[in-house]
């Protein structure tokens, strides 16, 4: 991560923005990574601020939902100083021990609150910028303190050794899961797609907001798909990852740097024969799972997939419609 300590000029505090905004999506991402490769109900801790015992993945879960908001928190900011929000991440990693995993977790908390407050604004310079950046800089420190108390938890279980859940070499053979795979890298590209546009049209909340209902639609597809893959004896993959000797992924490409559309009409359009071709994914794959409960989520999927690309045609054709929209 670079560092930057002296606020001074517009670009100084753009640049802030975009260094941290790099963090916040490879770690919105590397969280919920983390938490589907550990089992549901497993691991529980004392969480330090809510006084109960939670589920080590069900709140890693929930912390890599809050870090998509610092993202898109970050990204609008960018947008409305004149500058582009990044869409290339910082490294993330998966280690094979699931503690490992949670120290990492732990460490990239800390490094990001770091960033956050040291960070000196010339007095008077951009109050709200530095008020910002306060508040989001105490989620990190709750995070930490949260990761924290899980790896105390899991060394009190003597879990220490407990691994991540394991892709098994068969797999690369059957056709179902790695479709499955493959509807994954859409999901995700989707919902990052869908927050680019959020970012886009951040001035006016009617387009902002139904593309941000797609996109939350596409992380609930791949939370449920994550989950799709245990059962089918898998795990969720990274993206572009490289795996060492000892079993660990890192991948600086977990998501595309890069999303087509730049404004109205064209971002529209873009997105039409990206649903569409989606939706033949999930229709190929549900032919070959079997009836049961996991052909029933992927029904609700694709249900769900049938019916943004209803919303996104009378988006773009509604968009046609008016002259010089922008
Ligand atoms: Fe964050
Ligand atoms: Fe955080
Ligand atoms: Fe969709």
């Amino acid at each position: 991560m670079e560092k930057i300590k002296t606020i001074e000029t517009k670009e100084d505090a753009i640049k802030l923005l975009n260094i941290a905004l790099e963090h916040e999506w490879a770690v919105s991402f590397e969280y919920v990574i983390h938490a589907y490769s550990m089992p549901k109900g497993k691991f529980w801790y004392e969480d330090p601020v809510m006084k109960n015992r939670t589920d080590a993945r069900a709140q890693t879960i929930q912390i890599g939902i809050d870090e998509m908001y610092h993202s898109l928190q970050l990204g609008i900011i960018i947008t409305q100083m004149g500058g582009i929000p990044s869409f290339k991440t910082d490294e993330v990693v998966r280690f094979p021990k699931i503690i490992d995993n949670l120290k990492r977790d732990k460490m990239t908390e800390d490094m990001v609150t770091n960033l956050y407050q040291s960070a000196e604004f010339s007095e008077g310079a951009f109050p709200k910028i530095q008020n910002m950046v306060l508040n989001i800089s105490y989620d990190e420190v709750r995070h930490s303190d949260q990761f924290a108390a899980m790896m105390e938890a899991v060394k009190k279980e003597g879990a220490e050794e407990a691994l991540c859940f394991q892709s098994s070499p068969e797999n690369a053979e059957k056709e179902d899961i790695q479709l499955l795979h493959e509807i994954m890298r859409l999901e995700n590209e989707l919902l990052h797609r869908y927050l680019k546009y959020v970012i886009l049209f951040s001035e006016h909340q009617d387009l902002s907001q139904r593309l941000f209902k797609n996109s939350i639609d596409h992380m609930r597809h791949w939370d449920k798909n994550s989950g799709i893959l245990i059962k089918m004896g898998d795990v969720v993959q990274i993206e572009n990852a490289e795996k060492d000797a000892k079993g660990v992924e890192k991948s600086r490409q977990p998501m595309p740097h890069l999303y087509p559309g730049a404004d109205r009409l064209s971002a529209l359009e873009t997105l039409i024969p990206t649903e569409e071709s989606l939706i033949a994914k999930y229709e190929e794959l549900i032919t070959l799972v079997p009836e049961g409960e996991i052909q029933e989520q992927l029904k609700l999927h694709l249900a769900l997939n049938r019916e943004h690309l209803f919303t996104q045609e009378w988006l773009l054709k509604n968009a046609r419609k008016i002259k010089g929209i922008e």
